[in-house]
């Protein structure tokens, strides 16, 4: 970088890979031992794709993904927008922590997974429950950090992350953590090869509705909530206009009764 003034420091070096590969090049040159990154989620997708092979280069063998957002703490609205923290004046705009970045989370595992497979990648930032740890690795993370999760349950959490691990390989019939390790990796694709198999289904993937399991619209309103343009009543049942149905789910989402379900039409 030509100015000095333009490198960054802190936790914003991440948003320069070029600046944080050649950090950790440094680092690996000096001490002769596997160095491992700690990304920052404000890449965006695209930015990440690039910095990739910088990392490679660099000889980067092992990621922790992510850091924080450089986020904001909300207003107190009930008191002309002061600061929410207690006993402050003034708030910084500085990181937040918690379970709004688990996605940011799943998308860097996931994506190092695809694009750097010989790298060891640690999940961190919005793991609160058990199940979210188990997703992580299934994306490709081989280890897990757990920061807020342990402020939100206590200290206890990790112990029982690992009591539901135990329960949950049982069940699933995995003996070793690496059988399940990755397992979602292979159902990641690009865009266009999503929408290649999404195409098909348009006009042919059509909600119906399991008049056993319906309980009415008498007892339940949810259908005619004014949100799906395709559905409509008729003799005080919902009906589904099947060329109007977008395929997009919700209704399968939002029924209580498990009524509603996608299928296939001719
Ligand atoms: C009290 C506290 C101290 C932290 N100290 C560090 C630190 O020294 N180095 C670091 O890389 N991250 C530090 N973090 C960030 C966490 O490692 C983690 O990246 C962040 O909290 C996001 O994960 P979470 O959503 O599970 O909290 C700290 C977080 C908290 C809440
Ligand atoms: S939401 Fe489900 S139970 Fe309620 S009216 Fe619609 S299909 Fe029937
Ligand atoms: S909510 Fe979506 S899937 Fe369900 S009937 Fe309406 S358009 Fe079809």
């Amino acid at each position: 970088m030509e100015n000095k003034d333009e490198i960054p420091s802190g936790i914003a070096v991440g948003l320069v890979p070029e600046v944080a590969a050649r950090a950790a090049k440094k680092v690996k040159e000096s001490i002769g031992i596997p160095v491992a990154v700690k990304i920052t989620p404000e890449l965006a997708l695209f930015h990440m794709l690039k910095a990739i092979p910088l990392y490679k280069k660099a000889g980067v063998s092992a990621f922790t993904a992510n850091h924080s957002f450089l986020s904001v703490a909300p207003p107190d609205i009930y008191n002309g927008g002061k600061t929410s923290f207690p006993h402050m004046e003034t708030t910084a705009l500085f990181m937040t922590q918690g379970p709004w970045h688990r996605f940011a989370t799943y998308r860097n595992v996931a994506m190092l997974g695809k694009y750097f497979k010989d790298a060891d990648v640690m999940a961190c930032a919005g793991l609160t429950i058990p199940e979210h740890c188990i997703e992580v690795m299934m994306f490709g993370a081989k280890a897990v950090q757990l920061s807020s999760g342990i402020f939100l349950n206590g200290v206890s959490f990790p112990g029982k992350v690992l009591d539901f691990m135990k329960t949950y390989m049982q069940q699933q019939g995995y003996s070793r953590v690496s059988d399940f390790t990755g397992l979602g990796q292979k159902y990641l694709v690009e865009m266009e090869e999503c929408q290649q198999e999404f195409k098909p289904q348009v006009g042919r993937l059509i909600a119906s509705i399991d008049r056993e399991k319906c309980v009415g619209l008498s007892k339940c309103k949810i259908c005619l909530d004014n949100w799906c343009y395709a559905t409509y009543e008729e003799d005080g049942k919902p009906m589904v206009d099947a060329r109007l149905c977008s395929s997009c789910n919700l209704c399968v989402i939002r029924c209580p009764h498990e009524a509603r379900s996608l299928q296939y039409i001719d």
